[in-house]
C-alpha cells in the first residue's frame, strides 16, 4: 500500500494534474447534463372488467407500477403513492417499482432493457412522453411512449386489455432513433413489480414424455430464472409460463390472489423473478442468450406478447381467464371443436402399406371416429426411403414402393368413409441420409468447421434463412397438393438446436431470434393460403407448447407419452395455462409403449376424453368387447365434448394427491361433465367427498354416469341441486387403483 502512495506522489510531480483529469478521447463538455422535462404526475389505468394494472407517471416522468390486481374504484388515488425512503437513498424516488427499468441511471437490478451504445455507454433512462388509448371489439389498447433524452432511444409499451376475459397482453417496441447502431443486450417484452409478503411460484419442468410437471416454490430474496436455451422444441424442459400465488405458502385452486403469465414465443425465453427488499420484479421476454440484437439507426425491434391475468379466487380462475382469452384470440380456430381421430403412429409406426391404412380407416369409421391421420413414413425413395428414422427427412416425395396407390387414394377412401384425412410432416428437419442434405448442406444449422451433431439421426434446417423459409413453406404447400382431401397436418419437430450457427447470417447473434421469426413468417404464409386446414403442433410430443405457435395451430400433441397415468400429470400441468381444446389426447394399447404399464381401457378412454379425444393403436388389436366399449365412449364423448372445448374448467383434485379430478361447465351452467381418476390405491373404507365447483347452486341437475356398468355413486341417475353437489353431497366410491368415472350433469 505504501509503495502505491509513493508511486502516485511521484506521478503527480511528473505529470501536471490538469492534463491527467480528462480521460483520453473524452470531450471536456461530456458532463453537460441533458435536461429532461418535468411532467404532470398521473395514473394510467389499464383495466378489464375485473383486473387493473395501474401505471404511474411521476413528476420526473418516470413510469412506475404500484398495482396489478383487483380493481379499485378511483385509480387516481395511486398518483401520489410513495415508497418513503428509497433503496440506497437514491433521489428522485430511486428505483421504486419502475415499470420498464433499464440498465443505468438509478437502477441496479435485473432490467427489462439493457442497451449498449456505439460509444460504449450502457446507461438508458426512459421518460414518459405521452400515451394513447383506443378501443375495438372489447379490447382496449393503451400505448405508452418513453424516451431516453441522451441516446434518443424510444420505447413503446403496448397493453391490450381484454375486457371480458380479464387478460392483459403487453409487449414493448424498441426504436433506435439515434444516428448510430446500438446493441440490445436484454429486451424484455414486459415487466411487472409485485408487492406481497410471500410469493409462491408455480412453474413447469420436464423432458421428453414427461412434460409440464408442476413445481411450487416459495421465492426467497434472490433471483430465480426460468429459461430455455435449446432454441427449438423450446418447451421440452421448461414452459414460458407461470403462476404466482401471493401472501401464501399454499397453492390453491379456489382461494387467494394469483397472477399468471405466459410468453408467446416459441424459442429461447427468459422469465426472471427478482425479489428485492420491497417487491418482486418479474421480467419476461426473449432470452438474450447468444442473441445481442444490433439495432441499426431508425430500426425498431418488436418483442413478443406477454399474456397476464390476475385472479382473486385462486389458480382456477386464473386458468379460466387464460382459457377464455385463448379460445377467443390465443389459439388458431379457438372456440371450434376439432375432430376425434385415429393416428397411425403407435399402431403401425413405419410398417404400413395401403392395405394397412385402409383397414385402419375402416375400423376408425366403424368406431365412430371422425378423422384418420397418416403419421411418419410415407415419403423418401430408394436408399433414402423413410422406413425408419434414419433416412428420408427432407425428401418430401411420396414413397412409391410403400404407397404406389398415392396419398389421394388413401385420403379419398377416408372421405368416402365419412372421415377427414390428415398427414404428418417435419419440414424443419433433414436426415444426413437424404437428397436434401446432399444438395443443400448450407441450409443446415451448423458452426463452421465443427461437427454437426445429429439428434434422432437428424439435423435442423436454418429457418432464419429466407431460402429455407421458402422451402419449408413449399413442403407444406406441396404436401397439400398430394390430394385435395387433406384436412389436417401434423407438423412435427424432433430435435433441439446444437452447434448453433447459420451459413446465411452475417451476424450470428441474430440466429436464434430470426429462426423463430422465420418460423412465424412461414406459418403466416401458410395460414393465408390454408385458413381452414387443422394444424397440430407436435414436437416430440409437447416440446412446443406456447402461445406463440398457438396463434397459428389448432392444437398440440401434448406428449409422446400416451400412458393415461402419466397423462394425468402432463394434462393437469398443461391445463394451468392452456385450454383443454388444444390437448391431443389418445387412447393407446397396453402395455403402454412408453411406460410398459397396463391400465384398464376405461381409464385410458376417460383420461383421453378430458382433452381432444383420439386413438393411437391398431384397432385390430382390440377384441370385440373392447371395440364395443370404444364405440360407446366415443359416442358419449360427442354428447359432451363441447364442454371440454368451450366450457369452463374446474380442477377439483390434483394428481399429486393420488386422485385426479376435473370438470367442465357450460357457460350458462346448465351442463357439466365431471371426471374422476384413482391413481393410487388406498383403503376401500375411505369415503371421500368431492366438492364440485362452478355449478349454479339453485339449479337441479340430473346426474348420469357414463360408460359404466355399475355406477360409483349412490345418487346416480337422480336429480340433485348444485349446492348439494358442491357442498358435500357427492361422494362416489372407488375400490381399485385405475378406477375412473365420468358423470354427465344436465339441469332440469
Ligand atoms: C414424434 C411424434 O411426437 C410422434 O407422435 C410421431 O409423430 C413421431 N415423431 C414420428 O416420427
Amino acid at each position: 500500500m505504501k509503495r502505491f502512495i509513493l508511486l502516485f506522489t511521484a506521478a503527480l510531480f511528473l505529470f501536471p494534474v490538469a492534463s491527467q483529469s480528462a480521460p483520453k478521447n473524452k470531450k471536456k463538455d461530456s458532463h453537460v447534463v441533458v435536461a429532461v422535462p418535468e411532467v404532470e404526475a398521473k395514473v394510467i389505468a389499464i383495466e378489464t372488467e375485473g383486473v387493473q394494472w395501474l401505471l404511474n407517471v411521476d413528476k420526473f416522468g418516470v413510469l412506475r407500477c404500484y398495482h396489478f390486481g383487483k380493481k379499485i374504484s378511483d385509480p387516481a388515488q395511486f398518483r401520489d403513492f410513495t415508497c418513503y425512503r428509497t433503496r440506497h437513498g437514491i433521489e428522485k424516488y430511486g428505483d421504486a417499482a419502475m415499470a420498464y427499468p433499464t440498465v443505468g441511471g438509478r437502477y441496479n437490478n435485473e432490467p427489462a432493457l439493457h442497451v449498449k451504445y456505439a460509444n460504449g455507454d450502457h446507461n438508458t433512462e426512459l421518460y414518459y412522453t405521452g400515451h394513447t388509448v383506443s378501443e375495438k371489439d372489447g379490447v382496449v389498447t393503451t400505448e405508452i411512449s418513453l424516451k431516453d433524452y441522451v441516446s434518443l432511444l424510444e420505447v413503446s409499451l403496448v397493453f391490450e386489455a381484454w375486457q371480458k376475459e380479464n387478460v392483459i397482453i403487453s409487449h414493448s417496441e424498441i426504436k433506435n432513433a439515434g444516428k448510430k447502431s446500438v446493441e440490445l443486450l436484454e429486451y424484455a417484452s414486459s415487466f411487472m413489480p409485485v408487492r406481497a409478503e410471500k410469493y409462491l411460484l408455480t412453474h413447469f419442468w420436464g423432458h421428453w414424455g414427461y412434460e409440464m410437471n408442476v413445481e411450487h416454490e416459495l421465492l426467497g430474496h434472490d433471483r430465480k430464472v426460468i429459461e430455455t436455451r435449446i432454441g427449438v422444441s423450446a418447451t421440452k424442459l421448461n414452459n414460458p409460463s407461470f403462476m404466482l400465488s401471493l401472501d401464501t405458502e399454499e397453492f390453491s385452486e379456489r382461494n387467494g390472489e394469483v397472477i399468471a403469465g405466459a410468453l408467446a414465443w416459441s424459442g429461447n425465453f427468459k422469465l426472471c423473478f427478482d425479489r428485492n427488499i420491497n417487491c418482486l420484479n418479474i421480467s419476461a421476454g426473449i432470452n438474450p442468450f447468444a442473441s445481442a440484437y444490433k439495432l441499426a439507426a431508425g430500426e425498431t425491434f418488436v418483442t413478443p406478447d406477454m399474456i397476464w391475468t390476475w385472479s382473486g379466487n385462486g389458480a382456477g380462475q386464473a386458468s379460466r381467464n387464460l382459457h377464455a382469452w385463448a379460445r377467443k384470440d390465443g389459439v388458431y380456430g379457438g372456440g371450434s371443436v376439432n375432430p376425434t381421430l385415429l393416428n397411425s403412429w403407435e399402431g403401425a409406426y413405419f410398417n404400413f402399406n395401403a392395405a394397412t391404412l385402409i383397414g385402419m380407416i375402416d375400423d376408425a369409421a366403424d368406431m365412430g371416429l371422425e378423422m384418420f391421420v397418416l403419421d411418419d413414413g410415407w415419403f423418401g425413395n430408394g436408399e433414402y426411403a423413410r422406413n425408419d428414422d434414419k433416412a428420408g427427412l427432407g425428401d418430401w416425395e411420396l414413397n412409391t414402393a410403400k404407397l404406389p396407390e398415392g396419398i389421394d387414394y388413401i385420403a379419398s377412401h377416408a372421405h368416402d368413409k365419412g372421415l377427414k384425412f390428415g398427414i404428418w410432416i417435419e419440414p424443419e428437419m433433414v436426415n444426413p441420409k437424404s437428397n436434401l442434405a446432399n444438395n443443400h448442406p448450407d441450409w443446415v444449422v451448423r458452426s463452421a468447421g465443427r461437427e454437426i451433431y445429429t439428434g434422432r439421426n437428424q439435423w435442423l434446417l436454418d429457418l432464419s434463412n429466407p431460402a429455407v423459409q421458402d422451402f419449408v413453406y413449399g413442403v407444406f404447400d406441396r404436401t397439400m397438393q398430394l390430394s385435395d382431401k387433406i384436412d389436417y397436418i401434423k407438423w412435427d419437430c424432433n430435435r433441439v438446436v446444437n452447434s448453433f450457427g447459420s451459413d446465411w447470417q452475417a451476424d450470428q447473434d441474430r440466429f436464434f431470434v430470426e429462426y423463430v421469426q422465420g418460423y412465424y413468417k412461414v406459418l403466416r404464409r401458410i395460414r393465408e393460403k390454408y385458413p381452414k386446414t387443422i394444424i397440430q403442433c407436435c414436437s416430440s410430443g409437447g416440446s412446443r407448447v406456447d402461445y406463440g405457435q398457438l396463434a397459428f395451430h389448432n392444437e398440440v400433441w401434448a406428449s409422446d407419452n400416451t400412458d393415461a397415468v402419466s397423462r394425468s400429470n402432463i394434462q393437469y400441468g398443461t391445463s394451468l395455462i392452456y385450454p383443454a381444446s388444444i390437448m391431443g389426447s389418445h387412447v393407446s394399447i397396453v402395455p403402454n409403449h412408453q411406460t410398459k404399464s397396463t391400465t384398464p381401457l376405461k381409464f385410458r378412454f376417460d383420461m383421453a376424453c378430458t382433452g381432444r379425444l383420439g386413438m393411437e393403436l391398431q384397432p385390430k388389436d382390440l377384441n370385440a368387447e373392447e371395440r364395443a366399449f370404444a364405440d360407446q365412449c366415443i359416442k358419449a364423448y360427442k354428447q359432451y365434448r363441447d364442454l371440454v372445448f368451450n366450457g369452463d374448467l374446474y380442477r377439483l383434485v390434483a394428481p399429486e394427491e393420488g386422485r385426479y379430478s376435473l370438470m367442465y361447465v357450460s357457460p350458462d351452467k346448465r351442463r357439466a361433465v365431471v371426471f374422476i381418476f384413482k391413481l393410487d390405491y388406498e383403503s376401500r373404507e375411505i369415503h371421500r367427498t368431492l366438492k364440485l365447483d362452478g355449478l349454479a347452486p339453485g339449479l337441479r341437475y340430473k346426474v348420469n354416469e357414463l360408460n359404466a356398468k355399475k355406477s360409483s355413486w349412490w345418487g346416480n341417475d337422480d336429480s340433485w341441486t348444485g349446492d348439494f353437489l358442491m357442498n358435500g353431497g357427492f361422494n362416489p366410491h372407488f375400490y381399485h387403483r385405475y378406477d375412473s368415472s365420468v358423470f354427465y350433469l344436465e339441469a332440469e
